[in-house]
């Protein structure tokens, strides 16, 4: 460890706040514990939940000065004396840092634990792996995890055409899917694998829903936020299930009689509780989809590291809608 910089750049905040509370300089280059691997940071995602932890709107443990951010792709720099598995040069890629008292990833260097690092695989692209990294892992957890998903049942995807509904399509392979989408989105979703497409802006939606799932739906996952439980519950099958992920200040009506009457339950989560093991577990399948090529993210713009404060505002007010942004630290 003793040819490594002293100081290296990075994107941090001082204090909770709007995009322009990130500052973009130099910090002392983190050294890792017994089980840590140092990570030279090459690309880095900027995620809905990068912006929650920053603002304050996200509670969780954030030691100030605090790097934002939470997944990255690079390889390993350093490695401390306990860690298996892992060597100097390795390709590797993590999405779990930047909370929970973790420091992020938007820096020229990271220290991740040695379980929340995974080798890319041969042949994937860093960035395109670190672009689908989160929504892809939130997908998973959501459908398998605690969704329950089993192949042949029916799972309706609302927001489709997003980050995490296209992945969530691409790992419900095997299920019945129908997605809402905008209009323009529907070919799209057909084509990355929808059985049904509807339009959400539809009036006739709600009974479009009904013609498509005549005997219910097994797996309602709505990641626009914008939670109709009336009618989410009213198509569930007996036994249903509802995973809220999105819409932080969403305040749905709930018909509870719909809810129990079906058996049905309602479940939430946010991947910043998945353990490691669950993490490890979504890793393994989107380790395998990349490599198939099956899983890609939309479009990608690639800015400099030092742009973290004004892709954390571009994202925050709907500007990069369809796109990932990723940073990249200076050589
Ligand atoms: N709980 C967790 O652990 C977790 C993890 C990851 C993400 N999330 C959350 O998941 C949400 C989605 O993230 P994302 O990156 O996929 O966002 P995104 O790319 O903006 O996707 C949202 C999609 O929803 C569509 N939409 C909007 N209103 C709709 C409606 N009424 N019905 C159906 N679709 C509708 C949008 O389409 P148009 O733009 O065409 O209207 C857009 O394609 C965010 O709120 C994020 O914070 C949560």
């Amino acid at each position: 460890m003793t040819d490594l910089p002293d100081q290296m750049y990075a994107a941090f905040i001082d204090r909770c706040g709007p995009p322009d509370v990130i500052r973009y300089g130099t910090l002392p280059v983190p050294r890792p514990g017994p089980t840590d691997v140092l990570v030279r940071v090459e690309a880095v995602s900027v995620n809905h939940v990068d912006t929650f932890v920053r603002s304050g709107a996200y509670e969780t443990a954030r030691p100030f000065p605090f790097v934002v951010n939470r997944d990255l792709a690079g390889a390993v720099a350093a490695c401390g004396p306990g860690v298996v598995g892992f060597a100097v040069g390795d390709r590797v890629w993590c999405n779990s840092l930047g909370h929970a008292g973790r420091q992020g990833a938007a820096a020229q260097y990271a220290v991740v634990p040695s379980d929340r690092l995974y080798p890319l695989p041969a042949q994937a692209d860093p960035v395109a792996m670190v672009a689908v990294a989160h929504p892809a892992a939130s997908a998973y957890l959501a459908l398998h995890t605690h969704g329950r998903l089993d192949a042949g049942e029916t799972v309706l995807i609302a927001g489709a055409a997003g980050h995490v509904g296209r992945a969530a399509m691409a790992l419900a392979r095997g299920a019945r899917i129908i997605a809402t989408a905008s209009a323009a989105d529907l070919e799209t979703c057909r084509a990355l694998g929808a059985d049904v497409a509807l339009d959400y802006r539809d009036p006739d939606l709600a009974a479009r829903l009904h013609d498509a799932a005549p005997d219910g739906v097994d797996l309602h996952l709505d990641t626009s936020g914008h939670h109709d439980l009336d009618l989410a519950t009213g198509l569930l099958a007996p036994r249903g299930r509802i995973v809220l992920m999105a819409g932080l200040g969403a305040r749905p009506v709930l018909p509870v009689g719909a809810l129990y009457t079906r058996d049905a339950q309602i479940v939430g989560f946010a991947i910043s509780s998945a353990t490691t093991v669950e993490l490890a577990a979504a890793a393994a399948r989107i380790d395998q989809l990349v490599s198939e090529g099956s899983l890609t993210p939309s479009a990608v713009e690639h800015l400099p590291l030092s742009a973290a404060a004004d892709a954390h505002a571009r994202l925050e007010s709907g500007a990069a809608k369809g796109l990932r942004l990723i940073l990249h630290p200076p050589d």
